[in-house]
């Protein structure tokens, strides 16, 4: 078994809270961090209910006939796919907890009946559901590195389709600047977004040119089969350029607008975690180096390369928009 060195924010809980005071309501994180702290019976209800899904996990998802999909070989990797029990028990779901091993309660997670609503600056606003868009959409399968901002990184088989599949069915009107995706909101199920503290539900957004790019990808699957909840089913955002945080889980609302959405991490900690969040070696984060990575599963250091490696295909969204803050 390999063991994974914590840096950065996933510092342990109790080492945790300090840096997260930083965004005010200090006196209630206090008290969240310490309940979590004692967490074993806080997290029992979870688990139970979790329990009590399991017939409703267990039904075969209405699309699984789609998987394994045909490989799209044009994104290629420079490294092995990380082992799918690796990356399935190494996860950032902050809805199900700040720790790593959140998979078993994700599963309480339920994701059908999961409706996707799109709006905002749309020629009509309309609800689809996931199988029927799935379906609609079609999918492929496509290989991409995923580098968090915490300094590790995986490579992952993710099935799906382009994102910019969703922005043409939506229809989106000429004014519209940007893309706003919403994580569903269920507190009952989703026991981490009790925690006041957090902006809930998780939001990120992309310009139009970003989500129009051929590489923004909405996986519904990965390693061959329908998308395992912890990496956020039925539907998740891979945006292989930016640092994982951009890539938004278990999505349930796009809204088209001209203003640059407040995403989860900005609205928590402006002064670490930016809209654009690129990858970018040569910018540390306030708090630790960018300029390489772990890759888990075999704990290897790699250097981290400029946009994750992607620069071919997205250094041209940036031309122009040197003074932005692209790289945090
Ligand atoms: N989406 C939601 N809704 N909640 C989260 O906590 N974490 C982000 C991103 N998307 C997160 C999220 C972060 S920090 C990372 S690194 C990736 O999901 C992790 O995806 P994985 O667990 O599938 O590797």
């Amino acid at each position: 078994m390999n063991i994974i060195r914590r840096r950065g924010w996933e510092i342990p809980e109790s080492q945790l809270t300090p840096e997260h005071l930083a965004f005010n309501r200090r006196k209630l994180l206090i008290g969240g961090a310490a309940a979590m702290a004692l967490s074993p019976v806080a997290l029992s209800p979870v688990a139970a209910q979790a329990q009590r899904v399991t017939d409703v996990a267990t039904l075969p998802d209405p699309t699984a006939d789609l998987y394994p999909a045909k490989l799209n070989a044009k994104y290629k990797l420079d490294r092995p796919i990380t082992d799918e029990k690796v990356n399935g028990n190494y996860n950032n779901f902050y809805e199900f907890g700040e720790q790593k091993t959140i998979a078993s309660t994700a599963q309480a997670l339920n994701t059908r009946p999961w409706t996707i609503k799109i709006d905002g600056m749309v020629e009509k606003p309309f609800e689809i559901g996931i199988d029927d868009l799935i379906r609609k959409m079609g999918i492929e399968e496509r290989t991409y590195r995923h580098r968090c901002v915490e300094a590790w990184s995986m490579a992952i088989a993710w099935s799906g389709f382009p994102l910019a599949k969703l922005v043409e069915l939506a229809k989106p009107l000429g004014s519209a600047k940007y893309l706003e995706m919403k994580t569903f909101m269920d507190p009952k199920v989703a026991f981490g977004q009790k925690k006041s503290w957090y902006p809930w539900p998780y939001t990120e957004g992309l310009t139009m040119a970003e989500a129009s790019n051929e590489l923004a990808f909405l996986a519904t699957g990965a390693y061959g089969h329908p998308i395992a909840k912890q990496h956020g089913a039925p539907i998740r955002l891979a945006v292989p350029w930016k640092y994982g945080f951009k890539s938004v889980k278990s999505i349930n609302h796009f809204t088209f607008t001209d203003k640059q959405p407040k995403t989860y991490w900005e609205a928590l900690q402006a002064s670490e975690y930016g809209f654009w969040a690129n990858v970018n070696p040569a910018v540390p984060h306030p708090r630790w180096s960018q300029a390489d990575e772990e890759i888990i599963g075999t704990g290897e250091r790699k250097p981290t390369l400029l946009f994750n490696g992607y620069g071919e295909f997205v250094a041209d969204i940036y031309k122009g928009l040197e003074k932005e803050r692209l790289w945090a």
